[in-house]
């Protein structure tokens, strides 16, 4: 720090400078394996973080990690399997090496983290072998939780435990704004702001966005305040492609509170799996007919299954269902997170139903990076939720996401020492301090508004283009000095991304759903200007508009 600075100083020059091998941004699950992988590797290494160092989106997740342990698992599962129900979820749009690449990182994974001391639900007390549930699109029980329905939080509690015991210094409090360049297009390190918009630089000739999602682009949703799309704004305008942004996964079971926003609590998905079912207020199955697996078709299908039912508003009820789980005993004992925040609106899952509604819950798609992490700038990477490493395509199966970032965050730590010991990253001292003078800035409840209404489950062109004007309609240019405005920034640029990825994908797929186009169209391999078994690459336009490449260009085969 450089002493005393005045206001307007402190909102236009950095006013203190630190130096790293490699600067994380975000103390999730892909960044504090990262971070801990690096330093085992002897690189100086300083995450950066929005919040508290718990505070990711990690700690939410309830359900729990999805993999085949070896001489531990249903008869006849495999890892392969697990491979093709994450292919099938995927609705043609994963890459099928980086699906078994990952898949296959599992369960050595999960053994370094009971190594580092994560416990896990055993099967039955006393035993080591560990429980194993079933979530939606999976062929078999592989999900192993812990804490019940609490095995983010136990995730999270290992890793900071051990980010702690090792001294990994962690800047708390600090949003990422955006990466300092060389005039050769490496990225050299990133320019934060801290709560009260006083600015500092990060020197590094690495940088790994590990930032998470962007469920705040929604009214409702089960992701923390944190969710605001900041590392694939950042990734943009630092010259990255992104894509398949259009997929944003809706869990279908969020608790429904009349009138809530923001965050709403999760019901996992292994309610449905160890037996509850899905009614509308006639008592209607939701699930019946719809799709072989019954409740526990992939997320896109029943979450899209829920909202038709909503809209025909059966028993006069339009914003919710209701899941029955009173079939499973010991509800209490098994899901105690589902439970307390049943219990806080007089629910007791044990003899109610449990109203439920889909909510924002998971960007599939994201930075475009290889499956360890390099984006195609170098000095850039991007692990977890952020990244695409074609492992989710147009749907992610259910927990897989912490087994990614558990498998992605320990590989980009490698990718990033080896890309230091070949000497090919950018020297941080070259770095040049972005000159952007104003960015767009849209009014975040207009922008949330806008995209809860038309661009949620059930798009068309109409609505998609409304979502464009209000955009424009609410945008001002401004400044990123603020916490603040750097959110809503990168939410405004993340959402006419998405917007324009899902205005012109013609067809229904996975999670992106048109009502204007209910059909998916695979008509690969003849191929025509139609055929939508592609993803869409983006990148920013020297402007600083989101467009959209050749689909072509990210073409994958089934
Ligand atoms: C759940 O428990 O239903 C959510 C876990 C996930 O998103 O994979």
């Amino acid at each position: 720090m450089t002493g005393p600075v005045t206001a307007l100083q402190a909102k236009t020059h950095p006013v203190w400078e630190a130096a790293a091998d490699l600067v994380v941004i975000g103390s999730g699950v892909a960044g504090l394996t990262a971070a801990l992988r690096a330093q085992e590797l002897g690189l100086h290494v300083l995450v950066v973080t929005k919040g508290a160092v718990s505070d990711g989106n990690t700690r939410w997740a309830q359900g729990g990690i999805a993999v085949v342990l070896e001489g531990e698992h249903e008869q006849g599962d495999s890892v392969g399997k697990h491979a093709e129900d994450t292919l099938t979820a995927g609705a043609g749009l994963c890459d099928d090496d980086a699906v078994r690449s990952i898949i296959a990182g599992g369960p050595a994974a999960v053994a370094r983290l009971r190594a580092a001391g994560a416990r896990f639900d055993p099967a039955a007390a006393g035993r080591t072998e560990l429980a194993r549930t079933r979530e939606g699109g999976h062929s078999a029980f592989r999900v192993i939780h812990a804490g019940g329905d609490a095995t983010g939080a136990e995730v999270e509690r290992t890793l900071v435990a051990k980010a702690g015991d090792r001294r990994i210094p962690v800047l708390e409090h600090h949003i990422a704004v955006d990466a300092i360049r060389t005039p050769a297009g490496e990225v050299v390190g990133v320019t934060v702001l801290d709560h009260d918009g006083v600015p500092g630089v990060v020197r590094a000739p690495a940088v790994l966005l590990a930032s998470g999602g962007l469920g705040q682009l929604y009214h409702a949703t089960s992701n923390p305040e944190i969710a605001t799309g900041d590392g694939l704004a950042l990734a943009l305008r630092a010259g990255a492609q992104v894509a398949d942004v259009e997929f944003v996964q809706f869990h279908p079971t969020v608790l429904f509170t009349p009138g809530a926003r923001g965050r709403l609590p999760l019901v996992t998905e292994a309610v449905r799996g160890e037996g509850a079912t899905l009614h509308d207020a006639t008592g209607a199955s939701v699930m019946r007919g719809v799709h072989p697996l019954g409740d526990l078709a992939p997320r896109d299908v029943v979450s899209a299954a829920i909202t038709r039912r909503m809209a025909q508003a059966p028993g006069g009820i339009d914003d919710h269902v209701l899941l029955d789980a009173t079939g499973i005993s010991g509800f209490a004992k098994r899901f105690p997170t589902v439970h307390a925040a049943c219990a806080v609106l007089g629910i007791d899952p044990a003899k109610d139903p449990i109203p439920v509604t889909p909510a924002a819950h998971f960007a599939c798609g994201g930075v475009v990076t290889t499956v360890d992490g390099r984006s195609g700038v170098l000095g850039l990477y991007a692990a977890g939720e952020v990244a695409r490493t074609g492992l989710h395509g147009a749907n992610r199966l259910a927990s897989n996401s912490l087994l990614e970032g558990l498998v992605a965050g320990r590989r980009v730590a490698e990718a990033v020492a080896a890309d230091l010991a070949t000497g090919q990253l950018g020297d941080p001292r070259r770095g040049v301090l972005a000159s952007r003078a104003t960015v767009p800035v849209a009014d975040r409840d207009a922008l949330q508004r806008a995209m809860s209404r038309y661009a949620a489950i059930g798009r068309d062109a109409e609505g998609l283009s409304v979502v464009g004007s209000v955009l424009d309609l609410s945008m001002v240019e401004s400044p990123l000095w603020t916490p603040r405005i750097v959110e809503d920034a990168a939410l405004t640029l993340v959402a006419e991304a998405l917007v324009a990825a899902a205005a012109r994908r013609t067809e229904s797929r996975g999670c992106h759903v048109r009502t204007d186009f209910p059909e998916r169209d695979d008509s690969f391999p003849e191929r025509d200007d139609s055929a939508w078994q592609r993803g869409q690459l983006i990148r920013l336009s020297p402007s600083g508009q989101p467009v959209l490449a050749d689909p072509i260009a990210l073409e994958v085969v089934a």
